[in-house]
């Protein structure tokens, strides 16, 4: 284990810290970050934990809220943070005081996780964005966020992000073994959302979320839900609970930044996206993912 920059070959750097080659944030104290990412997958489960899976920045604060609600049934703004949740960044004993049931949530690529999830058969959540959208939306949270110290711009940022040297390694990798997990267990209780269905039918997917995880749409909850977590809501919502104490956020950045599909336009040069689109057939040929790039409406 060390805490290293990550050189974008510009003279900025990334603080992130190396677990034996595989990359995340150091999350407070690196060595008690390192400790959870080893010891992980002996990490203890409840069989109604619901987990939340998801590669980085693909809505996974948003999904929290929702079940969060879900299970509270009251479409009332949860007032902590999900990073609370968050099994590799949290201490394990408030883990382990959380009353049940735990709606946790990582980034970890599945042959991190714990083993229990799938001996005690814990209900999986698995969000999905278009890549575009997330690298995007990964190196505005990178120049964000404060312990990372990084300066740097988006061009610098794109190729670290496409070869998978920003935290939790290669997204192309993460979303190949989830599929091939899929494929080869399909009894596994998983539940895939794409980002981008959220965003343009959020009470359909509120509703097909409601019935994967067994809650009954009592007294309009469900559409009360889809409300309340729209965008606009949690911008002003979520404010004073985006972190634990909010101490490690930069000044002005916020978790929920745009909140949009195919952002990316504005970020991305031509050239840029004729070399992502390349790396992604390469890469991603088997896949049968089929992301969504653009909105289906113009707003
Ligand atoms: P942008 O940076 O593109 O705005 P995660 O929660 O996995 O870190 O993902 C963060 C991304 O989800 C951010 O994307 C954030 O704005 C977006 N997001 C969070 N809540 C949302 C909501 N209610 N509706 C739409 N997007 C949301």
């Amino acid at each position: 284990m060390s805490v290293f920059r990550q050189d974008d070959g510009r003279g900025h750097g990334i603080t992130y810290l190396d677990n034996d080659g595989y990359i995340t944030c150091t999350f407070g104290k690196p060595e008690e970050t390192a400790n959870r990412v080893r010891e992980m997958v002996n990490f203890n489960c409840r069989p109604d934990d619901v987990f939340i899976c998801a590669p980085v920045k693909s809505g996974t604060h948003w999904t929290w809220e929702m079940i969060s609600m879900m299970y509270t049934q009251k479409a009332e703004t949860i007032p902590k943070s999900k990073i609370e949740h968050m099994i590799e960044a949290s201490q394990w004993e408030e883990i382990e005081n959380l009353t049940s049931p735990r709606i946790l949530n990582t980034h970890l690529h599945y042959n991190r996780l714990p083993k229990q999830v799938k001996e005690k058969g814990c209900k999986i959540v698995y969000v999905l964005r278009n890549p575009k959208d997330v690298s995007v939306s990964l190196y505005n949270h990178t120049v964000g966020i404060e312990p990372y110290g990084y300066k740097g711009k988006w061009e610098h940022f794109l190729p670290l992000f496409v070869h998978g040297k920003t935290e939790y390694n290669s997204w192309f990798e993460y979303v190949l073994e989830w599929e091939d997990i899929m494929a080869s267990n399909p009894e596994l209780p998983v539940h895939l959302i794409y980002y981008e269905d959220l965003k343009e039918n959020t009470l359909q997917e509120v509703h097909r979320l409601g019935k994967f995880l067994g809650v009954e749409n009592k007294d309009g909850l469900f559409e009360a839900i889809s409300e309340k977590c729209q965008f606009d809501n949690m911008v002003k919502d979520k404010k004073q609970y985006l972190a634990p104490n909010g101490a490690f956020l930069g000044a002005g950045f916020t978790f929920y930044r745009k909140g949009d599909i195919g952002d990316w336009k504005n970020w991305f040069t031509v050239a840029q996206n004729e070399i992502f689109d390349e790396i992604y057939s390469n890469k991603m040929k088997d896949s049968k993912h089929k992301f969504r790039y653009s909105r289906k409406v113009k707003n």
